[in-house]
This record gives C-alpha cells, sequence and structure tokens, in this order.
C-alpha cells in the first residue's frame, strides 16, 4: 500500500514537474545573438524534395531528373571532356543534378557574351560569371570562357567608334579585366569568334584577311583586332588557353581560311593555342568532312575541341515528339560523330553539347539534344555512352 502511494506521488511530480518547462536547458538564459552589420549571405533555401513537394502528396510537382548511373564524362575520361553550356537554371534541379552526373566541363551560353560582362561602358557584372565558377569549383568541372571578341552580344559601344586608339583601348580594357578577373580558374577562352565570312575561298595569294567578317572591330581597328586580343589574353591569364572558335568548321571552305589565319598568326608569335569546331550539324552532316577539318587543324599543332555539338533532326516537326526512327537516326550520328572523335583522342581536348534538354536549346524546334524535356535520356545519350557498340547494334559498325 505504502509502494502505490509513493509510486503515485511520484508521477503526480514528475507531471508537475513537465508542466513547469521541462528541465533546467529550457531554463537557461540565451544571450541574444547580436544583429549582423552587414546583411547575412542568403542561405539558398533548400530544393523541395520532389516525393513530398506537393502538399503531401507522393506526386512529383515538375520533371526531376533520376540519376542514370552511367556518366558520359566518365565514359570519356580516357579521351577528352565533356561539357555542357551553363545558365543560371543550371543552379537548380533538374538540371544542376543532371549537369553534375554527366559532364566535367561547362561554357556559359550567354553570360559571359561581351554586352552581359560588360553591360556599361566601364561596369562591369560579375555576380552571375561568379556563380558559376563557385558551383564548378565545388562540383570540380571545368570552366571555358565564351566569349571575348563576338559580332554579337557585344552592345552599343564596344568598338563602335571610327577611333582606332580608342577602339583599341576598348578591346584592351575589356579582355584585361574579365580574362584578369578570373585569372586561373578558366580553363580555355574563346578569345575570338566567328570572325570568318561564309563563302569567302582564300584567296591564291594566301591573305585571309580579305575573308574576315565585316564587324565593329574590323572597321575600327582592321584586321589586326584579332592578334591584338590574343595578346591581351594571353598577358591577363597566361596559364590560360585561348581558341579561335567558329561554326562551319567543316566546311573546306572556310576549314581552309582558319587553317591559314591561325597558321599565320602562330608564325608570328601570337599566342593562340586551340581551334574550336562549333559543330551545329544535322542529321545529313557528312562526318568525312568534320574529319578532313579536323585533321587539317590537328596538322598546326594546336588544341581541337568541339565547342558547340548539337545535331538537329532535318524532318523534325516542332509540333509532334521525336518519332522512334528519328531518334534512332540521330543517334546513328551522334556515335558515328564519338567514334571519329575518340580516333582522334590525341589532338581533342573537350567536346561540349550546347544544350541539355531540346525545349531550352536554341533550335529547339529540331531536338538536337541529348536529353527530352522531362530530362530522361534520348536515344543519342545511349549511343555516345559506347558508340562502337551502338553502331553494331544497328548495322552500320563498318562505315
Ligand atoms: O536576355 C533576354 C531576355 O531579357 C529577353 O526577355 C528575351 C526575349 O527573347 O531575350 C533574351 O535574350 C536572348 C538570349 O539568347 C538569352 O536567352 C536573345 O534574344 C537571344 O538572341 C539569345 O540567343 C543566344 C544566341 O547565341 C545569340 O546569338 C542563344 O541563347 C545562344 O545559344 C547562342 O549561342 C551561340 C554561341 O554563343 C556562338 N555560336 C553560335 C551559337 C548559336 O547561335
Amino acid at each position: 500500500m505504502k509502494s502505490r502511494s509513493f509510486l503515485l506521488l511520484l508521477i503526480i511530480s514528475l507531471f508537475v514537474f513537465m508542466l513547469s518547462g521541462c528541465g533546467a536547458d529550457n531554463q537557461t538564459s540565451v544571450t541574444p545573438t547580436p544583429e549582423p552589420s552587414t546583411p547575412p549571405t542568403p542561405t539558398p533555401t533548400p530544393e523541395p524534395s520532389p516525393e513530398t513537394s506537393d502538399s503531401g502528396s507522393n506526386k512529383p510537382k515538375g520533371p526531376v531528373y533520376e540519376p542514370i548511373g552511367s556518366s558520359l564524362a566518365e565514359a570519356y575520361a580516357d579521351y577528352f571532356l565533356i561539357g555542357t553550356i551553363y545558365t543560371p537554371n543550371t543552379l537548380v534541379d533538374p538540371e544542376r543534378s543532371l549537369v553534375i552526373e554527366q559532364f566535367n566541363c561547362i561554357t556559359p551560353e550567354n553570360i559571359m557574351k561581351p554586352e552581359s560582362m560588360q553591360p556599361s561602358e566601364g561596369y562591369f557584372a560579375f555576380t552571375l560569371p561568379d556563380a558559376m565558377l563557385k558551383f564548378a569549383e565545388e562540383n570540380n568541372i571545368k570552366v571555358i570562357g565564351h566569349t571575348l571578341v563576338w559580332h554579337q552580344q557585344s552592345g552599343r559601344f564596344l568598338g563602335q567608334t571610327s577611333d582606332r586608339e580608342k577602339a583599341i583601348e576598348q578591346l584592351r580594357n575589356h579582355i584585361t579585366n574579365v580574362v584578369g578577373n578570373y585569372k586561373g580558374r578558366i580553363m580555355a577562352w574563346d578569345v575570338v569568334n566567328e570572325a570568318v565570312k561564309d563563302g569567302a575561298p582564300l584567296p591564291a595569294d594566301g591573305d585571309w584577311t580579305k575573308c574576315l567578317r565585316e564587324t565593329q572591330w574590323l572597321r575600327s581597328i582592321g584586321p589586326d583586332y584579332i592578334e591584338m586580343a590574343f595578346r591581351f589574353a594571353h598577358e591577363a591569364d597566361p596559364d590560360a588557353k585561348l581558341y579561335y572558335n567558329d561554326y562551319n568548321m567543316n566546311d573546306e571552305v572556310k576549314a581552309k581560311v582558319v587553317h591559314a589565319m591561325v597558321k599565320d598568326l602562330r608564325a608570328k608569335g601570337v599566342p593562340i593555342h586551340g581551334i574550336g569546331m562549333q559543330g551545329h550539324y544535322d542529321t545529313n552532316v557528312s562526318i568525312e568532312s568534320v574529319e578532313k577539318s579536323i585533321k587539317m587543324f590537328s596538322e598546326l599543332g594546336v588544341e581541337v575541341s568541339i565547342t558547340e555539338l548539337d545535331i538537329s533532326v532535318n524532318d523534325a516537326s516542332v509540333s509532334k515528339s521525336l518519332t522512334e526512327e528519328q531518334e534512332v537516326r540521330q543517334a546513328i550520328v551522334y556515335a558515328k560523330l564519338f567514334k571519329l572523335f575518340k580516333q582522334y583522342k590525341d589532338n581533342i581536348v573537350r567536346v561540349t553539347f550546347w544544350g541539355t534538354i531540346d525545349s531550352k536549346s536554341w533550335r529547339r524546334d529540331k531536338f538536337p539534344c541529348l536529353f527530352r524535356n522531362d530530362y530522361t535520356p534520348k536515344e543519342a545519350y545511349y549511343a555516345i555512352l559506347d558508340p562502337e557498340k551502338y553502331l553494331a547494334e544497328h548495322g552500320v559498325a563498318e562505315e
């Protein structure tokens, strides 16, 4: 009887103790943290878990990247880097997870173009590229700078003067500030982009300067703007690889002009280390023409990179998704190209895709990417993972 009343007393005292605030810890007064004198850096809100984001239901809210378990970057680790484009959206899932699993190199699609880097004269905007560099460095991803000198997306003042000295100063200032700011952190720069005219054959005297595109820089400075750009970039970051980058480089006419230009510049001691073949192809591309150019450029002793690869499906209809036949046809072209690139692994440093999912591509109506809009891999993804096997399975191994 005695022990029962003792037990009752114990339970009542415990109950009262819990009601009064349960434990010494809570009674300790907490010293208030002083307000920071500068606003704290906002911590990114974690992405809601796809499983629970839809107010408790199990239905995912938007597309989710399901890890594939294989990685293009790993598949090509013994050959070359595998890149894709970066936009600020890359920081957010599902694209973030896709990029981290599949690629080891990124090129900013737009945020480093001249008008973005220097939106008004003398004002440089580093915030977006800084975030890109942070993401890349945290995930062991290399970064390509794109681009310093171009006729597009270059604002209203760069090179827009008839005063040659002023234009040179603008060129120097832009390159020195942008390249200098990221010294040691950007592996390679597309220094000059698309400076050669389409369909202009190299003249008999070999003077490539006659084949240059009419741009603000050609008008304001003259053909030597090209070598100046490379020299300024090299001064700002002597370790970065410096590229000339262009499209239609599998066109023999253009390839010969670029070959002559790079050969001449290198003979003059201009620090130009690589040629970027953009690679905006379609499903009718001649693999032989691509090989000819890779070979021709490699013979100059420079690096070659495929910098903006995408393969449009010629007969795709924007209102429909690709048929199985179209996906396979596109995959076969990708496989043939990668089989070729592997053969030139000693010269090719990087192959970068110009886009991840079709709907975000600049050529979205032609479905040129490796991933569908729901972030699942297309046939082309698997074709690239093992091109020889894919071609054998589709009866095109011996081509
Ligand atoms: O930023 C504005 C936005 O404020 C506006 O609301 C919107 C309305 O259309 O336009 C946005 O700018 C667009 C920009 O992409 C960012 O999305 C431009 O209009 C559009 O012209 C621009 O296109 C880019 C194009 O270069 C410009 O020439 C593409 O995204 C980009 O993929 C493409 O990339 C080029 C390479 O740099 C060089 N080689 C060829 C390649 C394909 O054209």
